[in-house]
């Protein structure tokens, strides 16, 4: 099979904003207790942050994390965790069935930020709680001092404010398995009046309203009209999650999702745009994916759980190559809609649906889906190009014209150009013909390939470099034109520099 494609310097989607590379922590399962926080571990720093971990994080260079949920975000009071650990309540923890201790809140959340270096996103409980809770929280984060909740949290031996800049007003408040779930006016009228009073609080934060929990909700898109019909002159971004799955074992349909996240992504910027028209306003609504992955191999498993245990093993996918190779192509897609979306967060950082598992009180291993969520963090930072392409199609149960190859250039600077590329067919190699006009004088500088025999294969605590990338990569430059040789089923970064 052959495939063409073509990159001009000056066909640019946008600039990449670096956040759509963000990650997510939930109090849930053992993303917090036994993924970032575990004193006693061999490898903990002295405010029991696991150090193998932070280590794993670094390397992903995750710019910002949302915290603390999620789900659990609906019933959470913040005022739990903060104060002397040993007075902080357990507490029965609705969304997930499990005990929460509080170990961890929002000042020890903030540390850990530091030492990672990464921006938090923090969200506010529109659930059970609302305007005030969400007042008092940003008066307590980012207010300087002078004030009650602000010398409390100097009091906390937290003299500087966070500065907390990006905040969600909410989580997934369209769904019923919320606590406090709401209809769509609902929430758009609380959500405009948390909003108003939070910037009256700190005018510099930017927020993020709830859009709908996937595509498939019954009032998607008219949820994210209304919402933004209430909340449009508050809030900076409209966020949007969304989950895929190969529970038939349709590996053809399953490596085609990135279609529906191209095509959930452009259905938002149309439904914000509406609201924009409508209201005859100058600004623009960005969009925030702030939940995106692959996520079922745990559902049964997670059937099985005993409730109220703390920090149970839930939501524990262990991911296979296939599952890698669809989260590079929704990475590209993230990346092709650079112009509008500004945030995006895989769901999520550890043990929970994340690129990094850990064993209490043992190892931590990168998992399949680490590896192109490290290449694009790390090669996709620049410009992003708009490619012309043509490749061969096939259809798949829910999708027609998949293209076998997806692909995407980032001009990283004047010297650098990367190409993400993922060949989805099952057995044949993808001739890759890229003709280079604009970038003439440039040459390879290396070609790197997440390939495997077996798709279903994983990396586990006992084989952890299973599912590995190799930097043999064919790419051969002449003149103007490179050719590459894209393995079945593989994931492709071919990195260029000028001469
Ligand atoms: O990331 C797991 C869960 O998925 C989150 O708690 C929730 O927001 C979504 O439904």
């Amino acid at each position: 099979m052959k495939a063409k494609m073509i990159l001009e310097k000056d066909f640019q989607v946008g600039e990449v904003d670096k956040r759509i590379f963000g990650s997510f922590i939930e109090h849930l399962g053992r993303a917090v207790y036994g993924g970032i926080y575990e004193p006693g571990h061999p490898t903990a720093d002295e405010d029991g942050f696991r150090q193998d971990v932070l280590e794993l994080v670094k390397e992903l260079q995750v710019p910002i994390v949302r915290y603390p949920g999620g789900n659990f975000l609906s019933g959470y009071n913040w005022e739990d965790g903060i104060g002397p650990r040993e007075e902080r309540p357990r507490r029965l923890e609705l969304a997930w069935r499990t005990i929460e201790t509080n170990e961890v809140g929002v000042n020890e959340f903030m540390d850990w930020t530091k030492k990672a270096n990464a921006e938090a996103m923090m969200a506010v409980n529109l659930g059970t709680r609302g305007i005030d809770a969400a007042r008092t929280l940003v008066e307590y984060c980012n207010h300087p001092s002078g004030t009650y909740w602000s010398d409390l949290r100097r009091s906390h031996g937290y003299e500087e404010p966070h500065k907390i800049k990006v905040w969600c007003l909410g989580n997934e408040m369209d769904g019923p398995w919320q606590i406090g779930h709401k209809t769509a006016h609902e929430y758009g009228r609380i959500a405009l009046e948390t909003a108003k009073v939070m910037k009256w609080v700190d005018p510099t934060i930017e927020l993020v309203a709830c859009g709908s929990s996937n595509s498939g909700m019954r009032t998607f898109p008219e949820w994210e009209a209304t919402v933004l019909e209430h909340t449009y002159d508050y809030v900076d971004y409209i966020s949007l999650h969304t989950y895929y799955g190969n529970p038939d074992n349709d590996t053809p349909n399953f490596l085609a999702s990135s279609l529906d996240m191209d095509q959930f992504i452009k259905t938002v910027i149309a439904t914000a745009d509406y609201v924009k028209a409508k209201k005859r306003s100058n600004k623009t609504i960005n969009l925030s994916f702030d939940e995106w992955n692959v996520w079922f191999h745990s559902h049964a498993q997670d059937r099985e759980l005993e409730p109220w245990q703390v920090a149970p093993p839930q939501l524990e996918d262990v991911y296979t190559h296939e599952d890698a190779l669809v989260v590079g192509t929704l990475l590209i897609s993230l990346l092709k809609h650079c112009h509008r979306v500004k945030i995006a967060c895989q769901a999520q950082l550890v043990n929970v649906i994340a690129p990094i598992m850990t064993e209490n009180m043992g190892p931590a291993w990168k998992q399949t889906i680490y590896y192109p969520y490290l290449h694009a963090s790390q090669f996709g930072r620049g410009t992003v190009l708009q490619p012309l392409i043509q490749s061969p199609k096939y259809d798949s149960k829910r999708f027609s014209d998949v293209p076998y190859l997806e692909a995407i250039a980032v001009k990283n600077d004047e010297d650098h150009v990367t190409i993400f590329a993922v060949n989805r067919s099952l057995d044949k190699q993808l001739e890759l013909e890229t003709d280079l006009r604009g970038f003439s004088d440039f040459v390879l500088l290396e070609h790197i390939v997440l390939e495997h025999t077996d798709c279903k294969a994983t990396n586990t605590k006992e084989h952890p470099n299973n599912v590995v990338p190799h930097h043999n990569g064919k790419t051969a430059i002449v003149g103007n034109i490179a050719r590459s040789i894209l393995p079945a089923l593989s994931w492709n970064v071919i990195r260029l520099k000028r001469k």
